[in-house]
């Protein structure tokens, strides 16, 4: 039996209760938190906590012990959307943004998501799986405990097996949950441009029943956007997917107000993800479902596209999460700690909030709240510690630097 103890823990966050699996609209601002405190880990799950007045004796025999130091206690974050396997950077895309070309005019002059396509045919799975594993590496230093990865470079049938299994090979060799998205319908493939029933027909016929078999695929994601997948297109593809037993997670409002969200609602999406763009009846469909809000802050950064309604959807008592969409198009970082500063600067989250969309609410949005996600006896040990600081606000306050210390996985210091 394996055991930790982090004792002299200034802030330990998070410890919500334990039958609270999401946070919605104002239950959001509820941070719990232990100061003066420990934790104990044992078989990689968290055992038990409390504050350093009542420091337990009976501890087990051989035992690892360790002091925060008065350095924070924070679950990882549980990052729920990203796209980390891909054959190479974009960094001639972000030349073409800063010479003032639009996310659809990179991709109508053959950039974008086809470009990432190109790349990854020729791609050797080993290569793919090396370069995933270095981003994810990067990530879990930076507190990453939990990750949603999607195919969607692929747009064949072998090569988005290709990036199926390689998140298979990531399941497989990290020590962190990992749930895999289908993301087929990423874009149209430029042999399909004119064709889009066969590309569907493709993705029906072909991909879900072979994905479905080596049981490669947790969701199914479509990119439901004008110039992308129309609703009826994406409809189609939500029902099949169902067939197969993959839940949506979609690709919802990133350019403008397509439907996406009311279709992925209909159909009982896990999340709707980026809504850059809303409205009133956006706003109101998501509020009537169970559905999960994912805002990607990083990606309206660096796109310069408009930063999502976080208020006006906590005040419709939605559940946020927040996620990287690490990306080589349109978010080229996971790192979850800017994320988070982003939500407070500028979705105007406060650092309660942001922190818990980063975790609890993140986790949800892979239904692994569970599992992860927040403090609670039972859990994964996933968590990491920080610097000393003087309050909660500044870990999204210092945004850019990093306060983590060291990262705990399975109740094991990496
Ligand atoms: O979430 N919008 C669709 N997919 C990605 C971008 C993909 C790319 O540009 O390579 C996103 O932003
Ligand atoms: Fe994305």
């Amino acid at each position: 039996m394996s055991a930790l103890l982090i004792t002299d823990i200034g802030s330990l966050v998070g410890t919500h209760p334990k039958n609270i699996s999401v946070l919605k609209g104002s239950s959001m601002n509820t941070l719990p938190a232990i100061n003066n405190a420990w934790i104990l880990c044992e078989d990689g799950l968290i055992a038990d906590f409390g504050s350093m007045d009542n420091l337990p004796t009976n501890l087990p025999t051989s035992l690892t012990s360790i002091s925060a130091k008065g350095g924070y206690v924070f679950p990882s974050w549980c990052d729920s959307h990203t796209h980390i396997v891909f054959a190479a950077s974009r960094e001639e895309e972000f030349v073409m943004k800063i010479q003032g070309k639009s996310y659809e005019e990179i991709a109508a002059a053959g950039g974008g998501i086809l470009n990432s396509a190109r790349k990854l045919q020729n791609e050797t799975e080993d290569h793919l799986f090396e370069s995933a594993s270095m981003r994810l590496k990067d990530m879990i230093k930076q507190g990453t405990g939990a990750v949603e990865i999607k195919s969607g470079y692929g747009l064949t049938l072998d090569s988005e097996l290709k990036m199926l299994r390689v998140i298979r090979r990531l399941k497989e060799a990290f020590k962190i949950p990992i749930k895999a998205s289908f993301l087929a319908a990423h874009t149209y493939p430029e042999d399909y441009k004119n064709d889009h029933n066969s590309y569907i027909k493709l993705i029906i016929d072909k991909m879900l029943p072979k994905i479905a078999d080596e049981g490669l695929a947790d969701y199914i994601d479509v990119f439901c956007e004008k110039g992308f997948f129309s609703v009826d297109e994406t409809e189609k593809l939500l029902e099949v997917g169902a067939k197969y037993g993959l839940p949506p997670k979609i690709h919802a409002n990133q350019l403008s107000i397509s439907g996406a969200v009311q279709v992925g609602v209909k159909h009982h999406a896990i999340s709707v993800d980026h809504l850059e763009v809303t409205d009133e009846d956006v706003v109101r469909s998501i509020s009537s479902s169970n559905t999960i809000a994912t805002l990607l802050p990083s990606c309206s950064l660096y796109l310069g596209i408009p930063f999502a309604n976080a208020r006006g959807l906590i005040n419709a008592d939605i559940p946020v999460a927040l996620a990287s969409d690490f990306n080589p198009g349109s978010t080229p970082s996971g790192n979850m700690n800017f994320v988070v500063s982003l939500g407070c600067i500028k979705l105007k989250m406060l650092p309660e909030e942001a922190i818990n969309a980063a975790t609890l609410n993140g986790a949800a949005a892979m239904q692994l709240s569970e599992t992860v996600g927040s403090i609670a006896v039972g859990k994964r040990a996933n968590l990491f510690i920080t610097r000393p600081m003087s309050s909660l606000a500044y870990l999204p306050y210092s945004f850019g630097q990093s306060q983590i210390e060291k990262v705990v996985l399975n109740g094991e210091i990496c």
